[in-house]
């Protein structure tokens, strides 16, 4: 059975990769801090409850690098990982003077610290799987991002990390896909001073992530989506009042 290692399993767009992953036929090593909605809602859904056996949820938080490590070596001793998905992501957005610096930590940790150390600590294993890794980077990775200047920041080092690591792994049959939503219709935005529209043409949801992921990993060996960025038919976000 092909085993996934997913983080930020718990809510939004990981939530709807997890149920992905479970119909798709892997085992799910899920990581995030609290799994009591996911694993209730799962258990009510026909088609995902007789799944549930597969998904392990590892209640930690990534920040705790050191834990996390030693998490995986633990997972690495009994499964072969053939999939990695760094999903797990926090945004604080406004004025850059206005972040506190803890903001700037703990971007930088779970956005772009995370995603490398799990690669470093998988990729052995994946090599040896012919295996896959999938970033969720961002949009803003691409372009400016005023009012979200260090997270955008975090998503471009994580796309151009992707990048070179897909260069440098290719030859051992590794894929690394990343994947530049834009505005998805989750809990994402609960720190920000904005949020997505409520016509549902100018957000992406988590399911439409989920499919594209669907269509990666179904793909045929050989060729890869080493580059995809899904966007809403219609640009426009609501911002809350006070802000300009
Ligand atoms: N929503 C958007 O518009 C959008 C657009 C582009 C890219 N993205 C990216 O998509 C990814 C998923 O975001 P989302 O929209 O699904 O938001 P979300 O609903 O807030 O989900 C974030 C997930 O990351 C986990 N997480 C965050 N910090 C963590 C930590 N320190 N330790 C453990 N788990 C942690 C959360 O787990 P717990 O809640 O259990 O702590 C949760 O499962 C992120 O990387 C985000 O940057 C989102």
């Amino acid at each position: 059975m092909k085993t996934a290692v997913l983080t930020g399993a718990s809510s939004g767009i990981g939530a709807a990769l997890a149920e992905e992953l479970l119909l798709l036929g892997y085992k799910v090593f899920g990581i995030g801090r609290d799994f009591t909605t996911f694993l209730s809602e799962t258990a009510e859904d026909a088609a995902l409850a007789p799944l549930l056996h597969h998904f392990t949820p590892i209640v930690l938080d990534l920040a705790q690098t050191g834990i996390l490590a030693e998490k995986i070596r633990q997972i690495r001793k009994l499964n072969k990982i053939s999939l990695l998905i760094n999903n797990a992501g926090v945004g604080y957005f406004g004025l850059h003077e206005e972040l506190k610096p803890s903001m700037l930590h703990e971007m930088v940790t779970v956005n772009l610290e995370v995603p490398m150390l799990l690669c470093q600590l998988l990729l052995r294993d994946l090599k040896e799987t012919g295996g896959h890794i999938i970033q969720i980077s961002s949009v803003t990775a691409k372009k400016s991002s005023p009012h979200g200047c260090a997270y955008g920041a975090t998503k471009a080092g994580l796309t151009s990390f992707s990048q070179s690591l897909f260069d440098e792994a290719r030859k051992y049959g590794v894929r690394v896909t990343c994947i530049h939503p834009d505005m998805t219709n989750s809990n994402f935005y609960r720190n920000a001073d904005f949020g997505t529209d409520k016509d549902p043409a100018c957000s992406l949801s988590p399911e439409d992530v989920a499919e594209a992921v669907r269509t990666i990993l179904t793909a045929r060996e050989g060729m890869v989506f080493s580059d995809i960025t899904l966007t809403p038919q219609k640009h426009r976000i609501i911002k809350h009042r006070g802000t300009d």
